[in-house]
C-alpha cells in the first residue's frame, strides 16, 4: 500500500495528510513517537506492511501477516489533561467500531478499554501512548491494528480471532479502509477537542454488551471478579465487587461467558 492510494481515498483535512509509509518497521508506534519528539504536526500518520516487533497492551506481541492488515499510528495532539487520557482509547475504539459496521452485517462491539469485537472476536486492537512533559499532555500515538484480509490465525494467539473477510466472506482494499478510519477517527475527535466527554462515553456504552456482565479484570496480575455496572466520564470502568464498587482506569478483562 502506497501513499498515494491511501490518499487518492482520503476525504479528511488533518488526520493522514501526512503519511509515512514502509513496507517494513519495528513499530508504528515506536516510530510516531520519534516524530512526536521531532515535532511531527497532528494527524500524522505513519503505516507499515509488516512490523517486525508491532507492540500491544502490557508489553505483549502484536501478530499481523504482512501485506494483509491494517498496522499504522495516528500522531494526535489534544489539549486535554493527563487525567482523562484514558478516553482516547476509547474514542478511537468508537470511530474503529463505527466504521467497521459500514461493511459487515453484525454490529461491531468496544470491549473496554481498546478492543473491537465482531461474534466475540477480536478484530481490532488499540494502543494509546501518551508524551507527557511538564505535567501537559503535549501528543498521544494511536497505534491501530485491524485484521483485514488475514483469515487464518496462529495458534500461538490464544483468544478468539477475527478480520473483515473472514465475517464478510470476502477481500477488502485496505487503503480505502484506512482512509474510511481516518475520516470517522477525525470526525469523532471533535467528541475529545470539545471535551464532550460524556457524550463520547456514551456513544461507547451504546455499542457495548459488557454491561451487566460478570467480568474478571487483571490488574498486574491481581485477579478481581465484578459485574460490570457503568462508566465514569473520565473513561474508567466501574465494577461492582464483593467488596463494593471500584473503578478500574486500566487493566485486562475477561467476559465470564
Ligand atoms: C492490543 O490489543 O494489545 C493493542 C494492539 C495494538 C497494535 C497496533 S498495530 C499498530 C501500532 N503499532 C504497534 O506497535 N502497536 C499498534
Amino acid at each position: 500500500m502506497t501513499r498515494e492510494e491511501i490518499e487518492r481515498h482520503l476525504r479528511t483535512s488533518v488526520f493522514g495528510r501526512t503519511i509515512f509509509a514502509f513496507d517494513a518497521l519495528d513499530s508504528t508506534n515506536s516510530f510516531a513517537k520519534s516524530l512526536v519528539q521531532q515535532g511531527a504536526e497532528e494527524g500524522t500518520v505513519v503505516i507499515a506492511e509488516e512490523q517486525y516487533a508491532g507492540r500491544g497492551r502490557f508489553g505483549r506481541r502484536w501478530h499481523s501477516m504482512p501485506g494483509k492488515n491494517l498496522t499504522f499510528s495516528l500522531v494526535i495532539r489534544p489539549e486535554i489533561s493527563p487525567k482523562v487520557i484514558g478516553l482516547l482509547s476509547l474514542y478511537a475504539g468508537l470511530a474503529v467500531a463505527e466504521t467497521l459496521e459500514r461493511h459487515v452485517s453484525v454490529m461491531p462491539f468496544c470491549k473496554w478499554p481498546n478492543d473491537v469485537m465482531i461474534d466475540g472476536k477480536k478484530i481490532c486492537g488499540i494502543l494509546s501512548e501518551a508524551v507527557i512533559s511538564s505535567g501537559r499532555l503535549e501528543a498521544a500515538i494511536i497505534g491501530i491494528g485491524v485484521n483485514i484480509n488475514q483469515t487464518e490465525f496462529s495458534p500461538t494467539i490464544t483468544k478468539p480471532t477475527t478480520s473483515l473477510a473472514d465475517v464478510a466472506g470476502t477481500t477488502f482494499d485496505r487503503s480505502l479502509i484506512l482512509a474510511e478510519l481516518l475520516l470517522g477517527l477525525e470526525l469523532q475527535y471533535d467528541l475529545i477537542q470539545k471535551r464532550k466527554y460524556q457524550t463520547l462515553v456514551d456513544r461507547w456504552l451504546e455499542r457495548t454488551n459488557m454491561l451487566g456482565q460478570e467480568v474478571v479484570i487483571d490488574q498486574d496480575g491481581e485477579l478481581i471478579k465484578g459485574i460490570t455496572k457503568s462508566m465514569a466520564d473520565d473513561g474508567g470502568l466501574i465494577l461492582t465487587t464483593e467488596g463494593g464498587d471500584r473503578k478500574f482506569l486500566a487493566g485486562d478483562v475477561t467476559i465470564i461467558q
